[in-house]
């Protein structure tokens, strides 16, 4: 489809134990369109976060495909796949994955700086603009390891919309936030979509994200629930 900017066809995912495999996806078909929001729901153990994983390039599926952007992503090679996921995915992980050796300020930088040809200090002072909104500007030199689990989650967030991708994953982006700090996420990823066709996937309990989702998915036991 033209205006398709993440999608999956019959997509499966066994986990490989040591003498059987377990079906964690089974048989997941969607689209998203350019600009879309798609809010994905679902009990613990359902699969959401193995779903974002595969969607976004970081786990293939045994069988099925992903659709980016027109480009099927597990029938490139490894470096075509690498380059497409730099280019254009941002992640927030549920558990942030934030680098314990580096600033914060560095940590939000860093994958803007290998994905674009902006200068050095055009990223910083953008990231400093953002930071500033999120209420993080007096973190910027502390260790992740500092900060409470809020922090890190906004911390987390700006380092993926810095590096202004066109498809942003978001695994509970909410889950460690209070609802003054939800809204302000709300509000920022809403803006991304509205102005900048910004494709959302957003796993999460959160009723925050219901009024702003263009399409919801339900996972029941790594199957979409058709109802
Ligand atoms: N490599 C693996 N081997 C065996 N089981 C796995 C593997 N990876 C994931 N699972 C199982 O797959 C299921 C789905 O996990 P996943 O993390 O995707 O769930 P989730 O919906 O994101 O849950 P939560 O809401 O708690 O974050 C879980 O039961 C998990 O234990
Ligand atoms: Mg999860």
């Amino acid at each position: 489809m033209a205006n398709s900017m993440v999608g999956a066809n019959n997509l499966h995912y066994l986990a490989k134990n040591r003498d059987c495999n377990v079906p964690i996806l089974s048989n997941i078909s969607f689209d998203v369109p350019k600009g879309g929001i798609c809010l994905i729901k679902g009990a613990s153990g359902s699969g959401k976060s193995t779903l974002l994983s595969c969607v976004s390039g970081l786990l293939k599926p045994s069988s099925g495909d992903v659709y980016l952007n027109g480009e099927s992503l597990y029938k490139l090679n490894d470096k075509e796949r690498s380059v497409l996921i730099r280019d254009n995915v941002g992640f927030v992980f549920q558990d942030f994955k934030l680098i314990p050796s580096m600033s914060v300020l560095d940590n939000i930088c860093l994958p803007s700086l290998i994905k674009s040809n902006l200068k050095k200090d055009e990223t910083y002072s953008n990231a400093e603009k953002l930071m500033s909104k999120l209420g993080l500007s007096t973190l910027a030199n502390a260790r992740p390891q500092m900060l409470s689990g809020g922090e890190q989650q906004r911390v987390s967030i700006l380092r993926s919309i810095l590096k202004e991708p066109t498809l942003l994953c978001c695994d509970e982006p909410t889950g460690n936030l209070d609802v003054s700090k939800s809204e302000d996420v709300k509000e920022m990823l809403h803006r991304l979509s509205n102005q900048f066709q910004v494709t959302l996937l957003i796993v999460s309990h959160d009723n925050i994200f219901n009024d702003i989702a263009s399409q919801k998915l339900n996972l029941v036991d790594g199957r979409l629930d058709p109802s």
